[in-house]
């Protein structure tokens, strides 16, 4: 059977450290897989390993400084970047792992993952201590939180002799986790999606709002993971404290409905997939005042609402083919009703259904409990209790099924 990786556009990275000799053995694994490699070593990385080896291996010249020196050639470390389906950085030593995480470009191999557009793979090797120390840990903490993948390092026998955790992972492991995220559809290299996120707040006045209790965590979340993936992201999100780490998430911050739609709408035409977790508030006040209302003289006992516009059923009209519209829904009763109408009234292809009845489910939690109903007729697709960065990876393995 043909590897997941047959015509694969890798960017292998080699870092100094003694376990890049089993690089040689990743990277002809990766060349037997069929992926066309292109290794990019840091200057330590070569005094671990020849280049003559690895472009023989690689069939390519092997990258490693910013220019040729005898002939002024300058290798573009961005178009390296975009070339790329996935980059495996393997072995990733303490000082490239620091590196990576704080922008300190000062090799070819630091400039080409800045610049990488692909998901990212990372396999840590270092002995024991440096693996253990709190500033390893901490910059491990800040690569994953960039939407990276770590392949953690197994416990043996490290070079020093000692034993303990920081062996870089075996090179058929390593190709294994590669085929794995290509064979599960996991990539969306060259994917552009839309996902709008959080609250919107509906004015009355300068000082007081109409919302909900939205977070924005699993519309954030499942920004995370597209990114993760390598998909481009545009983030439409009302006013929330959660963040976006990943750089090809770029955020749009609206505040109400009407603002959601016009930016939703602007975006939409470009993306080929679009989720909209925005818990978006049904009214608004119609007459918002510019001035506080003053209790002693305004004296006003209701509030006049207007209905907001339905973003997913305006996108749902204008939905070309081939583009790809998801939907939530978090209700209260009869969840999987409530989700099967909207997925029909909203033409949408699919709903992600949570109920605030499931303890753990809806807002403001780190957890979430779903059920995927979709409009092809299969059957739905209700899955336990798990981390909203688990839901989001479920939702985008559903959507590539789609
Ligand atoms: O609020 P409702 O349950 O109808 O939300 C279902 C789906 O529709 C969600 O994906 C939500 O983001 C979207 N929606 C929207 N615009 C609205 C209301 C809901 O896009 N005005």
């Amino acid at each position: 059977m043909s590897s997941t990786l047959q015509g694969k556009h890798i960017i292998l990275g080699i870092t100094g450290g003694i376990a890049a000799y089993k690089s040689v053995m990743l990277l002809r694994l990766l060349v037997k897989a069929g992926a066309e490699v292109q290794v990019v070593i840091t200057p330590n990385g070569k005094e671990f390993i020849t280049p003559v080896t690895l472009s023989a291996l690689s069939g390519k010249p092997v990258v490693s400084e910013f220019f040729t020196a005898n002939t002024g050639e300058w290798h573009s470390h961005v178009d390296l970047g975009l070339w790329a389906d996935a980059m495996v950085i393997a072995p990733a030593t303490a000082s490239s792992i620091a590196k990576m995480a704080n922008g300190v470009a000062d090799n070819m191999l630091i400039t080409t993952y800045l610049s990488a557009k692909a998901p990212v793979f990372i396999a840590p090797a270092m002995d024991l201590d440096m693996m253990a120390h709190p500033s390893t840990t901490r910059n491990i903490a800040l690569l994953r939180s960039y939407g990276n993948h770590i392949i953690e390092p197994a416990s043996g026998e490290l070079a020093s002799h000692l034993t303990g955790k920081g062996r870089m992972e075996e090179p058929e492991n390593i190709v294994a986790v590669l085929e794995n995220f290509f064979a599960a559809g996991r990539s969306m290299a060259g994917r552009r999606v839309l996902i709008s996120a959080g609250p919107t707040i509906e004015r009355l006045d300068p000082v007081r709002y109409i919302s909900n209790f939205s977070t924005g965590k699993m519309g954030y979340a499942i920004a995370e993971e597209a990114a993760a993936r390598g998909a481009d992201v545009t983030l439409v999100s009302g006013p929330v404290s959660v963040e976006a780490h990943h750089p090809a998430i770029k955020v749009v911050k609206v505040e109400s409905a009407r603002e959601m739609l016009e930016a939703c709408r602007s975006y939409f035409s470009d993306c080929d997939t679009a989720i909209l977790t925005a818990a978006v508030a049904d009214y608004a006040p119609a007459h918002p005042r510019d001035k506080k209302i003053k209790r002693e003289h305004d004296g006003i006992d209701s509030i006049e609402l207007v209905k907001n516009p339905d973003i997913a059923a305006t996108l749902g009209e204008t939905k070309r083919e081939g583009q790809l519209l998801a939907g939530f829904a978090l209700e209260t009763d009869n969840a999987v009703d409530h989700g099967a109408e909207k997925l029909e009234r909203k033409n949408l292809d699919m709903i992600v259904v949570n109920s605030l009845a499931d303890a753990g489910a809806g807002f403001g939690t780190d957890t979430n409990k779903v059920t995927l109903l979709f409009r092809d007729g299969r059957p739905a697709e209700s899955f336990p209790l798990k981390s909203k960065k688990e839901v989001a990876a479920d939702i985008l393995d559903a959507i590539a099924t789609l």
